[in-house]
C-alpha cells in the first residue's frame, strides 16, 4: 500500500452509499428477449463495410504467404525430383541417390516461389535410399521420426508463453506423395507397412511412377489391385472431401481415379506446331500435361489448385491434433469433461512434477545400486586377481627356491669334482716329478756300470 494522507473514510463511505442509493431507485429491469422470440435481423441501410471481411483475410493472407510441405516416398530412381519438377513447372536442385544407402535419411528442401502475387514456402521431403536395404524393418523410422518431429516443434512453439505462430515456418507435411512401382503386380510388402504406418500422421496420395511403362490396360488392373490392397489392409488414403458444393463433383470423381498414373519429365518435345512437355521414345512421344497419356494434370489440380487449403486444414486438425492428444496425455493433461472433475494446471503440474520426481530418485537409487553393485563385482575381481598373483608368486618363489637349491647342489658337486681333480692333478704331478727323477739317474748309473 501506498504511504501518503489517507482520505476521510467515513465521509467517503456515506457519499458513495447516497449515490448508490440514488442510481438504484432509478432503475428499471430490462425485459429480457423471451427465448421462444426470433432473432432479429439487422437491416442495413447502406455500406457499412461488412462485405470487405473476405477481403480483409484474403489481403492478410496473402501478405503472411502459404507453406506447403510435401513429402516423397519411393524406390530410389522411381522419378520423384522428375515428377516435383514436372508439378511446379521449375527445376528443383537435384542431387542422384546412390543405391548403396546403409540407412534412409530424409532430406528436406525449402523453396520460396512466387505466383502473381502469392508467395509459396514449398518443402520438399525426400527420403533418399528408400528401398535399398536387405533388411526393410528400419526403413520408415526415420520418415516418422522427421514426421513427428515437426509436430513436436509445431506443440512446442503452441504451448511457448510467447508465441509467434503468425509468422512461424510450419514444417509439418500436408501430403505424402506415395510413389508405387510399376514393374509389379501389386503393392510390396514394404509399400503397405510403410503405408500403414504413415496413414495416421499425414495425408497419402498414393501416385503410380513411370505409368509410361505400362499399356493401358496393366495400368488399370494395377489401379484395381493397389486399391484393393489397400483397403484389405486397412491403409486410410487421403480423399478428396466432397462436402463443398463447389468442388464436390470434381473431388468425387478424382477419389475414383486414385492411385494417380504419372510421369514425369523437364523436357521440351516438339508435337506437331506445338513445344510442350514430354517423353520422346523410339515409337513416339508422350505428353506429360495431356490428360489422355497420363494423370500428371490431375495430380496438379487436386494437390495444388483444389484441395491445397483442406491438406493444410487436414493436417492441422486431424494429424496434428491425434499427435498433440497423445503427447498432452502422455504429459498427465486431461479434459474436465472426461471424469467430470474440474481440470485444475497446478494440480497436473504438481502431481506429474511429482511423479518425476519419484521417477528421477528411483532411476538415481537403480544407479546408485548399479553403481554398487559394480563396485562390488571390481572389488571381487580384484581379490581374485591378487589372489592368483599371489598364488603365481608362491609358485615363482618354490620355483626359484628350488632351483636355488640345485644350482647349489651342483656347484658343491663341481667343487668336489675340483678338489678331486685338483688331488688327482697333484698326484699325478707328484708322479711325474718322480718318473723325471728316476728317469735322470738312470743313464748315470748305466754309466757307472759301463765305467765297471
Ligand atoms: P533418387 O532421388 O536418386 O532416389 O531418384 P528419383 O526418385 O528422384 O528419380 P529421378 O527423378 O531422378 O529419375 C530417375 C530416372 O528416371 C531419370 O533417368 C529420369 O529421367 C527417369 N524418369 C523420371 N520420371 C520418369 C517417368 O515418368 N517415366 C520414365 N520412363 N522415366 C522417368
Ligand atoms: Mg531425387
Amino acid at each position: 500500500m501506498c504511504k501518503g494522507v489517507y482520505p476521510p473514510w467515513d465521509l467517503l463511505f456515506t457519499k458513495v452509499s447516497l449515490f448508490l442509493e440514488t442510481v438504484m431507485s432509478s432503475w428499471t429491469m430490462p425485459q429480457l428477449p423471451s427465448l421462444n422470440e426470433e432473432k432479429r435481423t439487422l437491416e442495413l441501410s447502406g455500406h457499412v463495410g461488412l462485405r470487405s471481411l473476405p477481403d480483409q483475410l484474403v489481403k492478410r493472407a496473402v501478405k503472411q504467404g502459404y507453406s506447403f510441405n510435401i513429402l516423397c516416398v519411393g524406390e530410389t530412381g522411381i522419378g520423384k525430383s522428375t515428377l516435383i519438377n514436372t508439378l511446379f513447372r521449375t527445376i528443383f536442385e537435384n542431387e542422384e541417390a546412390s543405391h548403396y544407402d546403409e540407412e534412409v535419411k530424409v532430406l528436406p528442401r525449402t523453396y520460396d516461389l512466387q505466383e502473381s502475387n502469392v508467395n509459396l514456402k514449398l518443402t520438399v521431403v525426400h527420403t533418399v535410399g528408400f528401398g535399398d536395404q536387405i533388411n526393410h524393418v528400419k526403413s520408415s523410422e526415420p520418415i516418422l521420426e522427421y514426421i513427428d518431429a515437426q509436430f513436436k516443434r509445431y506443440l512446442e512453439e503452441e504451448l511457448k508463453i510467447k508465441r509467434s505462430l503468425w509468422n512461424y515456418h510450419d514444417t509439418r507435411i500436408h501430403a505424402c506423395l506415395y510413389f508405387i512401382a510399376p514393374n509389379g503386380h501389386s503393392l510390396k510388402a514394404l509399400d503397405l507397412v510403410t503405408m500403414k504406418k504413415l496413414d495416421s500422421k499425414v495425408n497419402i496420395i498414393p501416385v503410380i511412377a513411370k505409368a509410361d511403362t505400362l499399356t493401358r490396360n496393366e495400368l488399370v488392373n494395377l489401379k484395381i489391385k493397389v486399391m484393393s490392397e489397400l483397403v484389405s489392409n486397412g491403409v486410410q488414403i487421403y480423399q478428396f472431401p466432397t462436402e463443398d458444393e463447389a468442388v464436390a463433383e470434381i473431388n468425387s470423381s478424382m477419389n475414383t481415379q486414385l492411385p494417380f498414373a504419372v510421369i514425369g519429365s523437364t523436357e521440351n518435345i516438339t508435337v506437331g506446331n506445338k513445344t510442350v512437355k514430354g517423353r520422346m521414345y523410339p515409337w513416339g512421344s508422350i505428353q506429360v500435361e495431356n490428360e489422355n497419356h497420363c494423370d500428371l494434370v490431375k495430380l496438379r489440380e487436386m494437390l495444388l489448385r483444389v484441395n491445397m487449403e483442406d491438406l493444410r486444414e487436414q493436417t492441422h486438425t486431424r494429424h496434428y491434433e491425434l499427435y498433440r492428444r497423445c503427447k498432452l496425455e502422455e504429459m498427465g493433461f486431461k479434459d474436465p469433461s472426461l471424469d467430470n472433475q474440474s481440470f485444475s494446471l497446478q494440480k497436473t503440474y504438481e502431481a506429474k512434477r511429482k511423479e518425476f520426481i519419484k521417477e528421477l530418485q528411483h532411476k538415481e537409487e537403480s544407479m546408485r545400486q548399479m553403481f554398487v553393485n559394480k563396485v562390488k563385482e571390481a572389488e571381487v575381481e580384484l581379490k581374485e586377481k591378487e589372489k592368483e598373483l599371489q598364488g603365481r608368486f608362491e609358485r615363482l618363489k618354490t620355483m626359484h627356491q628350488e632351483e636355488k637349491k640345485n644350482l647349489e647342489e651342483k656347484k658343491r658337486e663341481m667343487e668336489e669334482e675340483m678338489n678331486a681333480f685338483n688331488r688327482r692333478k697333484v698326484a699325478a704331478e707328484t708322479l711325474m716329478g718322480q718318473a723325471l727323477q728316476g728317469s735322470s739317474q738312470q743313464p748315470f748309473k748305466k754309466d757307472k756300470d759301463k765305467k765297471k
